[in-house]
């Protein structure tokens, strides 16, 4: 069974615990707005698509309780997590539709049909990257459980996989949080795609060795020049891709491109709980008395970037403004990906 990392059914919200994998696959069902916004405060559920969905499912949640307005409901999901764009797109997707009257939770599974249908084109567009049985590095978790279905960084890996490839997978634990060994990890055990789990510090040893083929990664944000944002640790592995020739990508749905920031010096970027970085496992793993800074993500400038994957195809940095503003001119059929007309991205250093 592929993997979905949340649903609605019988009037409730149905989550992937994704702090209990992967020891337990547990589900939790939310009937509330304040619930699902203290979800995804708390990582329940997250990747940037994934929290997208399941606020614009909150904000139904919230309609339906008849006791909140939109403009509030909205505040409040807003405030959970500062640096995912996608979780401001899902959000403002449904307060329009319930601000003009209309339905809800019918805006919010529309929109889930959308972020699902972008990631399945993100894996159709950059699987002929991985067709030749390379050895790709990936940070935290871009997989189904990031995005609903699919995966950004996973689905053309997935892809390629299912048409023959024989690739394989070095996962990047992902400190402090583990989102590449507890989540990555499992969804590849699932697919049953080859892999590795390294800690974060081993990827610039097997990039040097000649050990890693291509990066690929997913993204909380990307501003009109390219910059972005994801979990972090992902600007250190892109500058050793770069020492080190190797290509790196980004794979992300309309969703995460905020035209509306010049560059990534305007992205928010999430700064968390020491206690993420003092302990482990509910051990101490610093002296009590230990101060400790937690950004959760940093930013990447874009000439760090191969190309971009997008729903509409592989783009170079340089092709990302003008792309954006093209959709924004003609938003409908764009959305669907019909006018991308593709021009081969910039050749990497080392083909894979
Ligand atoms: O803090 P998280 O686990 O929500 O961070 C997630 C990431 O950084 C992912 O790489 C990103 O959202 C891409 S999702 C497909």
């Amino acid at each position: 069974m592929p993997v979905r990392a949340l649903w609605f059914d019988s009037g409730r919200l149905h989550l992937i615990d994704q702090r209990a994998l992967p020891g337990r696959l547990r589900v939790v069902r939310l009937r509330t707005l304040p619930e699902t916004a203290d979800a995804i405060r708390t990582m329940t559920v997250r990747g940037a698509p994934a929290i997208g969905v399941a606020a614009a499912y909150g904000m139904a949640l919230g309609a339906a309780q008849g006791s909140v307005s939109p403009a509030r409901a909205a505040r409040l999901l807003r405030s959970t997590r500062p640096t995912a764009h996608d979780l401001f797109v899902g959000v403002e997707t449904v307060r329009r539709a319930w601000a003009a009257g209309q339905d809800p939770l019918e805006a919010a599974h529309r929109y889930r049909e959308q972020v699902v249908g972008e990631c399945h084109a993100i894996g159709e567009a950059g699987a002929s990257l991985f067709a030749r049985d390379p050895k790709v590095l990936t940070h935290c978790n871009a997989g189904a459980l990031a995005t609903v279905e699919w995966g950004t960084a996973l689905a053309p890996l997935r892809v390629a996989h299912e048409r023959g490839s024989k690739l394989f997978v070095w996962v990047d634990e992902t400190r402090p949080l583990l989102q590449g060994s507890r989540l990555t990890a499992w969804e590849l055990a699932q697919e049953r795609i080859p892999y590795a789990v390294i800690v974060d510090n081993a990827a610039g040893h097997f990039m040097r060795t000649g050990e890693v083929d291509a990066v690929i990664v997913g993204a909380d944000r990307i501003a009109a020049n390219g910059d972005f944002a994801n979990k972090v640790g992902t600007y250190e592995k892109a500058v050793v891709a770069r020492e080190n020739g190797v290509p790196f990508y980004v794979a992300a749905p309309w969703s995460t491109f905020d035209p509306r920031r010049e560059s990534g010096g305007h992205i928010p970027v999430e700064e968390r709980g020491a206690d993420e970085v003092l302990s482990f496992s509910r051990s101490r793993v610093a002296p009590k008395s230990s101060k400790a800074r937690n950004p959760a993500f940093d930013v990447t400038p874009a000439r760090f970037v191969t190309g971009f994957v997008t729903p509409a195809g592989v783009v170079t940095p340089r092709r990302i403004r003008s792309l954006l503003a093209r959709r924004a001119e003609a938003p409908r059929v764009a959305a669907t990906g019909a006018s991308a007309r593709r021009k081969p991205t910039r050749p990497p250093k080392r083909r894979i």
